[in-house]
């Protein structure tokens, strides 16, 4: 039997991302509307751990809508990784009264969760919060938009050097297993080539890429290399190999970082995060539990966290082609 929920916990954990803080705003107030008490729990699951725990009403969410990172803090958390740690989460959240939560974050931090509930029978919903856009079961996670916007203008302001010099700038972007923010990023920002894990082509077809650019007639390029690409060599090493076998070229390397995780989120990730917010907590009001929510088609859908977990999301091969045409 269901239980009744009095008190909901909510947090951040694994890397940051845009519209974190919308999906806490989002949660608390969700709360306040049911009249459901909410907790803030903070440093994801370090600060489950160790009690970190702070009341939240709808006032104390006031003005975050429009702030990057997260005012949970966020964490990547070892302890919680053994039995041991889980068992302490377990009783925090046991003395706080909390009797279920909601977690924004990455398939780590579902995984989490996941093995918490299998142990402790908690009830939990997820929010994808991720700017990698790398979780199944939705079509956007939390600040992939606003990462995306803050690639592209980069990359705009790369292209003007690089067309002043007439350059070649290899960019490398996050996204450790996959290439959606290269993918979107490259078409978005009309770059050259991009290198993404899902499509290794090899240095040749890269090599054969820039001499058809050059012949073309254009005079900068720009390369957009995913964090996790397979070429076998990180940016600099394809600097020296393509200055080695195109010496035409004079090449330079910029590597964005963790810039693309902060600032103020879209207007998309802030709505969506509202959307999600309610959607997490309300889903637990009617006694259901272990569900990521996520979009598609723009509506709201449920995900099993074991699916969103396991599955992997989808490379757009229409976008491939999209970007295969605007190179020309
Ligand atoms: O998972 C999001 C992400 O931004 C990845 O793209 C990147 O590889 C990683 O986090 C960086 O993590 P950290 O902040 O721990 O260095």
């Amino acid at each position: 039997m269901a239980i009744e929920i009095k008190k909901i916990g909510v947090f951040t954990s694994g890397g940051d991302s845009p519209g974190m803080n919308a999906a806490i705003r989002s949660v608390v107030r969700t709360c306040a509307y049911h009249h459901i008490d909410c907790v803030g729990i903070f440093r994801g699951y370090q600060g489950m751990i160790e009690g970190d725990f702070k009341p939240m009403d709808a006032r104390s969410v006031n003005n975050i809508i429009n702030k990057g990172g997260t005012i949970l803090k966020s964490a990547r958390c070892d302890d919680f990784r053994t039995k041991e740690g889980r068992k302490q989460a377990y009783e925090q959240l046991k003395a706080e009264g909390i009797d279920a939560f909601v977690v924004i974050g990455g398939d780590g931090s579902f995984t989490g969760a996941m093995i918490f509930d299998q142990e402790y029978d908690f009830p939990f919903m997820g929010i994808p919060g991720t700017i990698d856009n790398d979780i199944f079961g939705t079509t956007f996670t939390l600040g992939f938009d606003t990462a995306l916007n803050t690639v592209v203008e980069a990359i705009d302001k790369i292209r003007d050097t690089a067309s002043s010099h007439n350059r070649l700038f290899f960019v490398e972007v996050m996204g450790r297993d996959v290439g959606h923010i290269a993918l979107n990023a490259g078409v978005g920002a009309g770059a050259e080539e991009i290198l993404i894990p899902e499509e290794n082509r090899g240095l040749d077809h890269l090599l054969e890429s820039l001499k058809r650019s050059k012949l073309s007639g254009k005079s900068s390029s720009i390369v957009i290399v995913a964090e996790g690409d397979k070429s076998g060599k990180n940016v600099f090493e394809l600097k020296e190999y393509v200055e080695e076998h195109l010496p035409i070229y004079d090449v330079r390397v910029s590597v964005l970082g963790h810039m693309q995780r902060g600032g103020p989120p879209s207007c998309y990730d802030r709505v969506l995060a509202s959307r999600m917010g309610v959607k997490a907590v309300e889903t637990l009001l009617e006694g259901k539990k272990r569900l990521m929510v996520g979009v598609q088609d723009n509506k709201l859908i449920l995900t099993p966290i074991s699916k969103a977990i396991k599955g992997h999301t989808k490379m757009e091969k229409e976008l491939i082609r999209v970007f295969e045409i605007m190179k020309t």
